[in-house]
């Protein structure tokens, strides 16, 4: 078994999470060092969680350090050369979502990947969880037939207090609204269980927060397969709820849940007078409930490490979620539908999720 060196850069409100993971990787995983440009925080986490060196700049960090892993933990708008950064430097890089500000960053980070042989995955642990791993598989054995309506739904509520973090609300620095903070996690769970999207129709408003970007997005989405989707990304719904729906030919999967799901928070049902044979009497075995978490998620990461290959949450499994976030944003900008493909180097929105010269 190899031990990896392990570097957080960014100590802030997501640490606990990460700092779950590693205790759960035991020995594989030894977590060397922390940087944060608050030399405060970063030297009281330490000390607290038994950091040997903590360092206000990553590049220090990288040249004295040279980690195995780096986790990226710093607000949106710093990953994007973080992770450049951390490629070069001949990291491994595990970044908190969303990865990046656009498609031709995406495409640069791949560029990096492949000069230097070390790989990036996004954080979205909700594709980790074993009902999610069980739905895929059937899905990909046919047992419940083709797709054929999905409904995505991340109805949080974030009030003012959560806007005043200087980096929130501005394209700037969160990069896009509930659709690359909050909803991120659910669609891309959802677009990977669906199919490959096909193309996109949007709305975005901003109508009850004092911010930049949405508080509320809603999206069409056919599917390469011909099935219609639809995601609802708000920050404004006081009762609050992750719903995925999936209607298949055979059977309706749905799962409700905040931030972290159960097997018990799914559900499955097949319509009336319908037969329930032993195929669809698969769903039952799910097995052992395992929840999505970063540390389930880290776990691929070093196993991936150890094989020296790429990690599922990254290249073409990374990049559609970006995909889809620039065409939702474009459908909405330009009253149009988008389709998957589409947004290339000659396109504005290839550049920034709001079109607009950085
Ligand atoms: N996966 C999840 O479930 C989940 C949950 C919450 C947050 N997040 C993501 O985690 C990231 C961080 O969010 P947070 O809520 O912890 O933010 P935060 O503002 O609480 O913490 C960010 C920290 O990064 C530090 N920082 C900023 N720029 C830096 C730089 N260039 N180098 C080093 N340190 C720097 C800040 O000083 C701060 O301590 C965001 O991308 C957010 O979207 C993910």
């Amino acid at each position: 078994m190899k031990q990896y060196r392990i570097a957080f850069i960014g100590t802030g409100k997501v640490i606990p999470s990460h700092l779950h993971a590693l205790q759960q990787a035991g020995e594989r995983a030894q977590l060397v060092a922390a940087v944060d440009v608050n030399a405060e925080r970063v030297e009281a986490v330490s000390k607290a969680n038994g950091i040997p060196y903590w360092f206000t700049d990553a590049t220090q960090m990288l040249a004295d350090i040279q980690p195995d892993l780096v986790h990226i933990l710093t607000p949106p708008h710093t990953h994007f050369p973080l992770i450049l950064q951390c490629l070069k430097a001949g990291a491994y890089v595990y970044c908190e979502k969303p990865l990046c500000a656009s498609l031709d960053q995406f495409d640069r980070i791949s560029e990096a990947e492949a000069a230097t042989g070390n790989y990036v995955s996004t954080v979205f642990q909700w594709r980790f969880g074993s009902a999610a791993q069980h739905l895929k598989r059937l899905i990909e054995e046919g047992v419940l037939g083709r797709p054929l309506v999905g409904h995505c739904n991340t109805l949080w509520y974030r009030d003012a207090a959560y806007y005043a973090v200087p980096w929130r609300g501005k394209w700037a620095t969160e990069l896009g609204g509930p659709t690359m903070g909050l909803g991120i996690h659910l669609t891309d769970l959802f677009l990977w269980l669906m199919d490959e999207w096909e193309e996109v129709q949007a709305m975005t408003a901003t109508l009850d927060r004092d911010i930049e970007v949405e508080d509320v997005a809603m999206a069409m989405i056919r599917f390469s397969s011909g099935a219609l989707g639809h995601v609802t990304n708000s920050a404004l719904s006081p009762r609050q709820e992750s719903y995925l729906r999936l209607d298949f030919q055979r059977a309706t999967v749905e799962c409700s849940a905040l931030y972290r799901y159960h097997n018990a928070n799914w559900q499955f049902s097949i319509a009336d007078n319908s037969p329930y044979d032993e195929s669809l009497a698969q769903w039952q075995n799910i097995g052992t409930d395992i929840s999505g978490t970063h540390a389930v998620q880290l776990g691929e990461i070093l196993n991936s490490m150890d094989a020296g290959k790429r990690p599922f949450l990254s290249g073409h499994e990374a990049r559609r979620i970006i995909e889809f976030s620039a065409s939702l944003y474009k459908s909405a900008f330009t009253n149009q539908p988008v389709r998957r493909g589409s947004i290339t180097a000659a396109d504005p929105f290839y550049y920034a999720m709001n079109g607009k010269p950085r």
